[in-house]
């Protein structure tokens, strides 16, 4: 039989975002374990431990190193724009906040730091929040050309186009911070200019360098001038490789790209670079002129050069025509037999099956008001990607149950909910209404 929604009597909405609020979803009071066992190592936990064990499950999967997997393909498929960049894709997830944050010039204050918006194992250990962790790491081994594809992790919300767990390449170059570096930048420049004047794409572009956007103080801006334009150049090949196909098939209909200032603590000056595609702007990554601090601190202060960070499910969904992201992690022959390493073909949905609501109602205590992502977490850990998204309309938050797989029961949909109010009740001291 299939589910009927239930709808709870209703009272006090999930809190919204208290940034730095503070909570376990298996706190103490559940049973954390004194240690846990991640990826072969075993490491103390502590009062900010936050990690779930729906979490943990994820770290080996490495999506991107599964042959014939979209996410797989597509770094293939950037990696080969790239064939003289080393290409690195098994660092591990596990990083120092140090190197997640402080290397990369983060302010102590920076809310990406929260506990409520980053996966902590213990004080000293984090889940990687972004590819650039590891720039110091890369430029330190000497690298000048390279990319990097990993799983990254972020406490989010519950909604088709976000999930905990997702793929970013970084990609960076740096040149001689001299003029036989200098020269090897502008003989790239025009080398790529070639290959892009006769290409169906039209660029919005903003100056390389502005008051808004500035050069950093220790850079010749004649240098940093020549290197943000290789990074557009190089950036801007690499968009119409990747979308020229579906958004730039004809004359009349060219690709557009436009560029936009942005800011980043290890980046200045910074922008964003964003695809028109079925009618909208996209944002498509982040990127700039690497700060010196971090390549002083990897022990290059000689060089100077550019990096950038894309998101791979984005452009995947986009691609390939995935209308959810947690269709990635679906081990359903029918999803993965879809796909051949190497091609870019459109997904063919094989079913929809019925979606079955919930509300939780309850009180937040008032000293400790539940963070929203506390709250999707423990939603995600008990019931992992059966949670289509959390609605949060009504201020009552409405959990959303259907699997991409099969038709769910009421019986098991109301077991699963009776498993979230309890623990909701056990581990973050609200009460139910
Ligand atoms: N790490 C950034 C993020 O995850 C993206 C990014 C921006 C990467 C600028 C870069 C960069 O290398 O230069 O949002």
């Amino acid at each position: 039989m299939l589910c009927t929604a239930r709808i709870l009597p209703s009272r006090l909405p999930l809190r919204p975002c208290v940034s730095g609020a503070r909570r376990r979803i298996s706190g103490a009071s559940s049973g954390l374990p004194e240690h846990i066992e991640i990826l072969g190592g075993r490491y103390p936990t502590d009062a900010i431990t936050n990690v779930t064990p729906a979490i943990l499950n994820k770290l080996s999967l490495r999506l991107h190193t599964q042959p014939a997997h979209p996410l797989s393909t597509l770094r293939a498929l950037i990696e080969a724009h790239y064939p003289d960049f080393a290409h690195l894709s098994s660092l591990s997830p596990l990083v120092t906040p140090y190197k997640n944050f402080d290397e990369l010039s983060f302010p102590k204050d920076h809310p990406g730091r929260a506990v409520t918006d980053s996966y902590y194992v213990n004080k000293d250990l984090m889940l990687r929040t972004h590819t650039s962790a590891h720039e110091v790491e890369v430029f330190r081994k000497g690298e000048t050309k390279w990319l990097l594809t990993a799983d990254v992790y972020r406490r989010d919300e519950i909604d088709g186009s976000h999930y905990p767990v997702f793929h970013q390449v970084e990609g960076a170059r740096v040149f001689s911070a001299d003029a036989a570096g200098m020269k090897e930048c502008q003989e790239s420049n025009a080398d790529l200019a070639q290959k892009l004047a006769t290409e169906n794409i039209v660029i919005e572009d903003v100056p390389h360098i502005s008051p808004t956007n500035p050069v950093q103080p220790t850079h010749d801006p004649r240098h940093s001038e020549l290197v943000a334009k290789n990074l557009k150049l190089s950036l801007n090949t690499l968009m119409l490789k990747l979308f020229g196909g579906v958004a730039g098939s004809s004359a009349q209909n060219p690709l557009k790209v436009r560029w936009i200032e942005a800011y980043f603590p290890f980046t200045s000056p910074s922008f964003e670079v964003e695809v028109f595609f079925q009618g909208k702007w996209l944002e498509i990554l982040g990127c700039g002129v690497v700060r010196q601090a971090t390549l002083d601190t990897a022990g290059v202060s000689n060089k100077i050069g550019w990096a950038f960070g894309l998101g791979l499910e984005r452009i995947a969904m986009i691609l390939y025509g995935i209308p959810d992201i947690r269709l990635f992690w679906s081990m359903d022959p029918r999803f993965l037999s879809q796909f051949e390493q190497g091609k870019i073909t459109t997904f063919r949905p094989y079913s929809k099956y019925p979606s079955c609501f919930k509300d939780v109602s309850f009180w937040s205590p008032k000293d400790k008001p539940l963070h929203e992502n506390d709250f999707c977490d423990l939603v995600r850990d008990v019931a992992g990607d059966i949670v289509e998204d959390v609605q949060k309309a009504s201020n009552i938050p409405r959990i959303n149950y259907r699997s991409m797989d099969r038709s769910l029961s009421n019986e098991e949909v109301n077991g699963i909910q009776a498993q979230v109010v309890s623990r909701l009740k056990d581990q973050m001291g609200v009460e139910i209404r």
